[in-house]
């Protein structure tokens, strides 16, 4: 089972401390999102994962942490400046904004209603190009609309790579293939925000930029489609809710070859099933585009491109001699999107033997925010109480463990169900006598009697699973 839609992954979140509507003390800012206690730690579990899996445990990638504010030039040369926009219209009738591009999944804002689904007709304007990139300007300026101190935010991690490829290969003395991976924040002034944490105007990415030798591109492109899936599913999302689509020719962004999304099933509730599909993720061959263009001396039909970059941004192969544009296979995923997948697939219902449905997050554990909750069955008991303290403390440096004694066990062990908690740790009035506690698992609420002097080797044992 996985959540049957978004809204109730938005009241989960909101009721346990996932995810809370951004400045919502002042009515909220559109489509913006705070992350709670349990929130923060499941995205750091969900980021240190995907740092672990590439920049760790492969042997030919390396990490990196760039400005999210760069020179301007960064995205005049990488096309970003004339060409990410999206077609916008406004409807006359019912004043809404929107996409054009999406227009057969957008709801009309106003009442009374004129536009999709109402059967009557829109009055659209021509699209127009808006471009997504947020201004900003740099230092103290006389002006806000002074050009000359015109500043972007990013809105993609990739071009802060380019623009570091020399300086990592010189320092790292790498040789193709390898990667450049880096986690951060992206901005992107979207028209159509919306759907919960999926589509924001401040998201996080975790991208890579795999450089190799043009003619490995298409297999080593092939190998991340390959590669990512699985990866998703090790993290515990079902195969059933993932699949793949090839971006047609149309769509593919100026600098791809080629491009294949990871779509996730987010909106599982939808009658058509074509619909209940979207984004995860995009895995694309950006060929040697943004390496060529930031490069001083491009030679593209003999013009000099570019002739403001101070650097070239090609490659000496030493064995063949050649010096060369590499060629970029790119796999760039959202930490929210991925979040948000995690959660409404970890998602599942279960009934006591009161006949009462609870809910119960089945989080991996290696992402669950919390890996043990320890439990007093009398919390006005002071060696109990006093006892699960120390358990605690000493379960801390392993895993992430927290003590609860706010309500009655039944409250307890639902609260930490809800939140993905693999194991609750009760200690009661016989542990005093024979220094054992019981563990309870998350998913089948089996018990099991072991000693304290065990338990930290028992429970590791059974988080890696
Ligand atoms: N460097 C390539 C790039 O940025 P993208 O497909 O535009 O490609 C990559 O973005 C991923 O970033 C998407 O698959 C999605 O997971 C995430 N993403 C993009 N725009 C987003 C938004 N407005 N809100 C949340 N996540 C977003």
């Amino acid at each position: 089972m996985s959540a049957p839609n978004i809204e109730t992954i938005v009241s989960l979140s909101k009721r346990r401390g996932f995810v809370f509507p951004a400045s919502e003390i002042y009515g909220g800012l559109g489509s913006s999102w705070d992350y709670g206690s349990l929130g923060v730690e499941l995205a750091n579990n969900i980021k240190n994962a995907w740092w672990r899996w590439l920049v760790h445990e492969r042997d030919d990638i390396e990490g990196l942490d760039s400005s999210i504010i760069q020179n301007r030039l960064v995205w005049k040369y990488s096309g970003h400046e004339t060409t990410f926009s999206d077609p916008l219209v406004d409807c006359r009738a019912c004043k809404g904004r929107f996409r054009q591009d999406k227009l057969q999944d957008v709801k009309c804002p106003n009442e009374p209603s004129v536009c999709a689904g109402s059967g009557k007709e829109c009055d659209l304007t021509e699209a127009r190009e808006f471009n997504l990139m947020f201004r900003t300007t740099i230092g103290a300026v006389a002006a806000e609309d002074d050009e000359s101190a015109l500043a972007y935010l990013r809105p993609e991690t990739a071009q802060g790579i380019f623009i570091n490829f020399k300086n990592v290969l010189d320092t790292s003395r790498r040789k193709l293939p390898f990667g450049i991976a880096q986690i951060g924040k992206s901005f992107r002034n979207e028209v159509t925000p919306g759907n919960f944490i999926f589509r924001t105007r401040e998201f996080e990415q975790m991208e890579m930029e795999y450089f190799c030798r043009p003619e490995d591109a298409p297999r080593l492109h092939q190998e991340m489609i390959d590669g990512f899936q699985e990866w998703f599913q090790s993290l515990g999302i079902s195969g059933n809710n993932l699949k793949l689509y090839e971006q047609t020719k149309e769509e593919l962004a100026h600098y791809a070859e080629r491009t294949v999304d990871i779509l996730y099933r987010y909106f599982p509730e939808r009658e058509d099933e074509d619909k209940q599909w979207d984004e995860l993720m995009g895995i694309a061959n950006r060929t040697n585009f943004d390496l060529r263009t930031h490069s001083k001396k491009p030679e593209i039909d003999g013009k000099r491109i570019n002739s403001d970059s101070t650097e070239d941004l090609s490659y000496f192969d030493e064995a063949t001699k050649e010096r060369f544009y590499p060629y970029v296979i790119e796999p760039a995923a959202g930490v929210n999107r991925l979040l948000l997948a995690i959660l409404m697939d970890a998602y599942t219902e279960k009934t006591n033997d009161k006949g009462e449905t609870r809910v119960i997050l089945k989080l991996k554990p290696e992402l669950a925010p919390i890996k043990v909750a320890v439990l007093p069955l009398a919390k006005n008991k002071p060696e109990i109480v006093s006892l699960a303290k120390q358990i605690k403390k000493d379960l801390q440096p392993a895993m992430r463990a927290v003590y609860d004694d706010t309500g009655g066990i039944g409250k307890l062990y639902a609260r930490q169900d809800e939140i993905g908690t693999p194991f609750c740790i009760t200690v009661d009035h016989e542990s005093l006598e024979d220094n054992a506690v019981t563990v309870r698992d998350r998913d089948t609420w089996a018990q099991e009697r072991v000693k304290v002097s065990e338990l930290k080797e028992h429970l590791q044992k059974r988080l890696q699973k």
